[in-house]
């Protein structure tokens, strides 16, 4: 489903992608691993084109998006859940989900399909709160939500875990399970929480210094070799 070839990125005097290579499969969940500042929130930037390569080439459903805007890319099928989560404080658990189907045709964006209340129950109890008002694992299953409601071919998550309580860690390991068994959408599921990532990765890629320093599928992952790139 996305394919990314030499990647290299900088800022300004300092290399932070180098020669990056990553696949990512349709119904697979792919692994991204690596310590604090390795380049890993970088280099999704840079797929999701919120960041310029400086060259390399990325392609996505057969097309080559490695200059197209971050909308174009959204409107391919590919779409982000940002560190940080970026849910709009202001705005409420409904307009924030709209905003996720900002890249859809006008006719398909008018409705949020029930699936979305299925798989994060708490959000439909919740649509009139802000945003900004949710704790961080309600923040959390938002911003994914949000991703959800724009049909995906493509989901990119980026650190899902992060400060969140265990109870809430299960349910968002429980959805991203059903969506990678439904086998329809891809998963690049970006992650420090070696347990977490174990649990639903079938590849995994380790950076280190903005480099592939190991990559191989999920029965490799428990080796020296790749944990030793990931305890602090
Ligand atoms: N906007 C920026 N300008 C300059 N340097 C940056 C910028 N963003 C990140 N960096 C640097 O680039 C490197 C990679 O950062 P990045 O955020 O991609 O790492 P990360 O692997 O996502 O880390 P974390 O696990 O803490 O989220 C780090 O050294 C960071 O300090
Ligand atoms: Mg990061």
């Amino acid at each position: 489903m996305l394919t990314a070839r030499g990647l290299n990125q900088y800022y300004g005097g300092s290399h932070t992608l180098r020669s990056v290579d990553l696949d990512v499969e349709k119904g697979r969940c792919t692994a991204l691993m690596g310590r604090n500042g390795v380049g890993k929130t970088t280099l999704l930037r840079c797929l999701m084109g919120v960041l310029p390569i400086a060259s390399g080439s990325v392609e996505f459903a057969g097309h080559d998006i490695a200059r197209l805007s971050p909308h174009r890319r959204a409107a391919l099928g590919m779409t982000y859940v940002p560190q940080g989560r970026e849910i709009f404080a202001r705005l409420t658990v409904e307009e924030n989900i709209f905003m996720g189907m900002a890249c859809l045709p006008a006719r398909q964006a008018r409705r949020v399909s029930g699936e979305i209340y299925e798989l994060f129950p708490v959000l439909r109890d919740m649509l009139r709160r802000r945003g900004g008002d949710l704790s961080g694992g309600q923040q959390q299953q938002l911003a994914i939500a949000r991703a959800l409601v724009a049909n995906p071919r493509l989901i990119i998550l980026d650190e899902p875990t992060e400060g969140i309580q265990p109870s809430i860690i299960k349910d968002i390991e429980r959805v991203i399970r059903l969506l990678r068994d439904r086998g329809d959408i891809a998963i690049l599921l970006c992650e420090q929480y070696f347990d977490f990532a174990r649990a639903l990765a079938d590849r995994f890629v380790v950076l280190s210094r903005g480099e592939v320093v190991a990559s191989g599928g999920a029965e490799q992952m428990d080796d020296d070799s790749v944990r030793r790139h990931l305890a602090v």
